[in-house]
């Protein structure tokens, strides 16, 4: 399949990008988080195909996207007051709310759970290309299963041309990572996924917010996943990474006494002179919405540059910091030496 290149600004672009969408084609779109890889959500047969292209597990469940509040009305079978609270403070935005479904919904959006994931991008071009196509998008991110999530139409190429129809290039993602999912089924609301938006700020508005176990250690075989995805290897790249928490003073030594060919330093910027590694930088270690906006690309740097090893600096677990932490967690497969 020919993959076609648009830029968002190009006359034409959206509405073209829309059409197919509506039509039943796979489109990867830009959101202020990541890139998505979108389909209409009320064709079964284009939302099978996205699960195609990406080599996705058929269990892990797709988010739906709108750009009109009222919209949810179709998708979920009841919005709880809470709900509403969340829409108000952080709707159009990188949130994503789980509610329970409405049978509209076909099952190949989500491997029959009785639930549905629904956000409201606050990105201008994912907003107009939901409004040209006239229906619900599902789109989860748009790369190849298992691999660093996209923020940029390069990488999108990188992970699925040849694969889908076209990719709307709307520049960088502002974010830089994944909305935070927030689920509403439970009796106390549950936190399945960090983001941008904070646990701390869903603690404002609606109260007592539970953070799912497997948002800060490794599922247990045993227990059922509250969001399928997190059982599975993400954001990994071809790299073993390894994070090191403790100070940089001893994170330098610890990395230059490992020092070898393949061997690299996953960095703050700054920090590269006392390094005797290859390095590739994440962002400044005072700003957490940058690491953000980084990370992924520097994980994708890793696999350009053949490294083999790369020895993460860890994020502080706080505010978008956790969200940063989260991804690296499995970008590391859970792999943290604690020095100093
Ligand atoms: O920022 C984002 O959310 C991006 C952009 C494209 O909007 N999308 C995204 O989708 O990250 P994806 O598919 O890569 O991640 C969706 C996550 C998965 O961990 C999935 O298991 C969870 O949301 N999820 C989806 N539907 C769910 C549901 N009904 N219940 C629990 N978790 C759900
Ligand atoms: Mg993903």
């Amino acid at each position: 399949m020919k993959t076609t290149w648009w830029k968002a600004e190009e006359p034409g672009a959206v509405e073209q990008a829309g059409k197919l969408l509506r039509e039943g084609g796979l489109v990867a779109i830009p959101t202020e988080t990541v890139y998505g890889l979108a389909a209409n959500a009320w064709d079964s047969t284009a939302v099978e195909g996205i699960f195609a292209a990406k080599g996705r597990p058929q269990d892990n469940p797709l988010i739906i996207h709108i750009a009109r509040e009222s919209q949810v009305q179709e998708l979920a079978a009841a919005v709880p007051a809470l709900a509403q609270k969340l829409f108000q403070a952080f709707w159009p935005g990188p949130l994503t709310v789980v509610l329970p479904k409405s049978s509209r919904v076909p099952s190949q959006v989500n491997g029959n759970l009785p639930t549905v994931a629904v956000r409201f991008p606050s990105h201008p071009v994912a907003q107009a290309v939901i409004q040209a196509a006239g229906v619900p998008l599902a789109a989860p991110s748009a790369n190849r299963s298992g691999r660093p999530s996209p923020t940029s139409a390069q990488h999108v190429w990188e992970d699925l041309s040849g694969r889908i129809a076209g990719i709307l290039d709307g520049g960088s993602c502002p974010v830089g990572v994944e909305s935070t999912v927030v689920s509403l089924v439970q009796d106390t609301p549950r936190l399945l996924r960090p983001g941008s938006i904070t646990v701390e700020q869903l603690r404002a508005v609606i109260g007592e917010v539970d953070v799912d176990p497997a948002v800060l250690s490794p599922l247990q075989k045993e227990t059922a996943a509250s969001s399928p995805g997190m059982k599975y290897q993400h954001y990994a790249p071809l790299a073993r990474v390894i994070l090191v928490e403790g100070p940089y003073a001893a994170y330098r030594d610890f990395v230059n006494s490992h020092a070898g060919p393949g061997v690299a330093a996953l960095c703050y910027e700054g920090e590269q002179e006392g390094l005797r590694t290859d390095t590739v930088c994440f962002g400044r270690e005072q700003d957490a919405s940058g690491q953000a906006r980084a990370l992924f690309d520097a994980l994708r740097q890793l696999d350009a540059r053949g490294i083999r090893i790369a020895y993460a600096r860890c994020p502080r677990q706080e505010g978008i910091g956790l969200a940063v932490y989260n991804r690296l967690l499995r970008a590391a497969g859970f792999e943290v030496i604690h020095i100093g």
